[in-house]
């Protein structure tokens, strides 16, 4: 199979790096230009990233020697040579949304790791297992940019998708509401612990803009397409805190959840365990095999063992049992940097290419 030919942007970044790296032996993606600042182009890739390097494998060879390109500079060139790019660039949200629109209008969709156009109505924010019917908002937002290619769609916030999947399939029993407390890894700052010494032996009870984010962005994911944008849901109630704790890689959950109708805890553990999206009836390639894992141990999933679980996309559940002030509470772990951040960019591009909604040139 001709393989679609994928740009970066931001590609010497944190994020990047990630999107650069799961490209490389992509079986239907081929790494063809990456771009950052005008500090980074015209150097190569390895020049461009140099001690910045993050990944725990090398830089891949498809890679190293490419010529950066600028992000902002070269927006036509780069739209030509490429059949949609991914987004990680770090810039003011009004200069990522201005940026990502001249893609789309220079006919290059993009599939974007940045919150910028997160609540733009007609701009899906998809979890391809969860709401993989939003995409086709696509539609009249290309009316709205005047393209027949160009398009922007954009992937959820890291912490939410450590919980939301497991709530998803238990909609059905009305949720009433939910409280969540989240425990992040350092790497959705962007750091290590060699550049934030002070998470060592440490936990930061704030995460700038974070609770904001997760208790809204559930119900945009849990809305309707309706007269051309997405309108969200408008319950449960969502009441988050998020925590920053000395931990390299993997968001863990622990929620607490009401509903109308309350299932047994063996309907919601079948649940979770027969839950299929469209990521695995498609058979995408980075689709997990099993997205929902139950794990009857008490001390599981922790963070370090089960965060790597089918490669960092499927998410891990424990913990389910009676609440006192709700019907139940339980945990849930997703890795930030794979399934909630470049890996499940990844697979929505995946989707939106099986789709049709990105073809090649
Ligand atoms: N880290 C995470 O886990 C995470 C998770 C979710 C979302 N995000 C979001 O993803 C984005 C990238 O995060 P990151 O951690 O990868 O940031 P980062 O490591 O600081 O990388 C930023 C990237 O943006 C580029 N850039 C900066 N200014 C630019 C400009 N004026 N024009 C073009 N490119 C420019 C940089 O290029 P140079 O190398 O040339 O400076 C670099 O490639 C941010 O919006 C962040 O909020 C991050």
């Amino acid at each position: 199979m001709e393989k679609f030919k994928v740009g970066v942007i931001g590609g010497t970044g944190m994020v990047g790096q990630r999107f650069v790296t799961l490209i490389a032996g992509h079986p239907w993606f081929q790494l063809t230009v990456i771009a950052a600042s005008a500090r980074s182009a015209g150097k190569t890739y390895e020049q461009a990233v140099g001690s910045r390097w993050a990944m725990d494998v090398p830089i891949p060879d498809e890679a190293r020697d490419l010529v950066v390109m600028s992000a902002e500079d070269d927006v036509e060139k780069i739209a030509a040579q490429v059949d949609f790019v991914f987004s990680a660039v770090d810039m003011k949200k009004e200069e990522i949304k201005a940026l990502e629109e001249r893609y789309a209008k220079a006919e290059c969709p993009v599939v974007s790791n940045n919150s910028a156009h997160r609540w733009t109505s007609d701009v899906p924010m998809v979890i391809p297992e969860v709401n993989p019917e939003h995409i086709k908002v696509i539609d009249d937002q290309r009316k709205r940019l005047g393209t027949a290619r160009g398009f922007i769609a954009v992937k959820s916030n890291c912490s939410i998708q450590s919980y939301v999947p497991a709530l998803s399939p238990l909609r059905k029993f009305g949720i009433e509401k939910i409280l969540v407390c989240t425990y992040q890894a350092i790497s959705g700052a962007g750091k290590t612990f060699e550049t934030w010494p002070e998470m060592v032996d440490n936990l930061i009870p704030y995460i700038g803009g974070e609770e904001e984010k997760s208790e809204q962005e559930p119900l945009k994911v849990w809305g309707k397409v309706e007269n051309g944008v997405i309108v969200a849901a408008d319950s449960p109630a969502i009441t988050a805190q998020c925590l920053r704790v000395p931990v390299s890689n993997g968001h863990m959950a622990a929620v607490f959840v009401t509903f109308k109708n309350k299932p047994s805890m063996e309907e919601m553990k079948q649940i979770w365990a027969d839950y299929k999206g469209r990521p695995q009836v498609l058979g995408l390639p980075t689709a997990p095999k099993q997205f929902l894992n139950y794990f009857e141990q008490t001390d599981r999933p922790q963070t370090k063992l089960d965060r790597e679980l089918e490669g960092g996309m499927a998410v891990s559940v424990g913990r389910l049992r009676p609440d006192t002030q709700y019907d139940y509470k339980f945990v849930s772990l997703s890795h930030n940097t794979l399934r909630g951040a470049a890996g499940g960019a990844v697979l929505l591009a995946e989707l939106l290419c099986a789709e049709h909604y990105i073809t090649r040139r």
